[in-house]
């Protein structure tokens, strides 16, 4: 691949939103892929941290019963926002996968060095849906921090994100901007 080409996966990377997504179905083909670039992400001590818990079918419904719940059990009754209870579960309705991110801490480097090792898993998982036409996301909402009441993790393990994915009928890439890496950089020659 040239470099060209893997700056423009890179460059049109974007946060894709569930409403955009169509009802087409994600292959395991093109599933495993996703996971595979995940698989390969850098890692301190090859500790390897990522887990990686792919909900589809019916878990979708318990996913978005679970969200739902949560979203209620945390809002105080005057904050609450029928608006936003119903976009929960639109997005869980819209995806046609959701792969909950999460960390295995080993214990052999500093917790930060494993969550950045899956912060890097991650923008592999999205450079690849990219490349196949998948949308995707990652969400942090507040119910990761209770994701132990939807499945289990292991005690030394947390989840740190949400991500949604659904194929995209066209190319609905939206523009984004960056500000100049100019301003990000010092040169040092000496
Ligand atoms: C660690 C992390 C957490 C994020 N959490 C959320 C989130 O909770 N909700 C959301 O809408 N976007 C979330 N995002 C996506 C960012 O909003 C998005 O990447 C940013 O707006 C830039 O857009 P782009 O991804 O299309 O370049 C998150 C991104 C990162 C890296």
């Amino acid at each position: 691949m040239k470099a060209e080409e893997l700056l423009n996966i890179i460059k049109t990377r974007r946060s894709v939103m569930p409403a955009q997504y169509s009802n087409a179905e994600i292959s395991e083909t093109e599933l495993g892929l996703i996971l595979e670039a995940a698989n390969w992400a850098p890692t301190h001590k090859r500790t390897e941290p990522g887990r990686f818990k792919i909900i589809s079918g019916k878990g979708l419904n318990r996913f978005s019963e679970f969200m739902l719940d949560q979203y209620k059990k945390n809002t105080p009754a005057d904050k609450f926002s029928q608006r936003k209870s119903d976009g929960i579960a639109e997005k869980c309705r819209r995806s046609d996968k959701i792969i909950l991110i999460c960390a295995k801490y080993s214990g052999m480097v500093p917790e930060w060095e494993e969550t950045a090792s899956v912060a890097a898993a991650v923008q592999n998982m999205w450079l690849m849906c990219t490349a196949l036409g998948i949308g995707s996301y990652w969400s942090t909402p507040g119910a990761i921090h209770n994701m132990k009441e939807f499945t289990e993790l292991d005690e030394n393990e947390k989840c740190i994100g949400v991500f949604y994915m659904g194929k995209i009928s066209e190319d609905k890439a939206t523009e984004s901007q960056r500000e100049p890496i100019s301003g990000k950089t010092k040169y040092i020659h000496d």
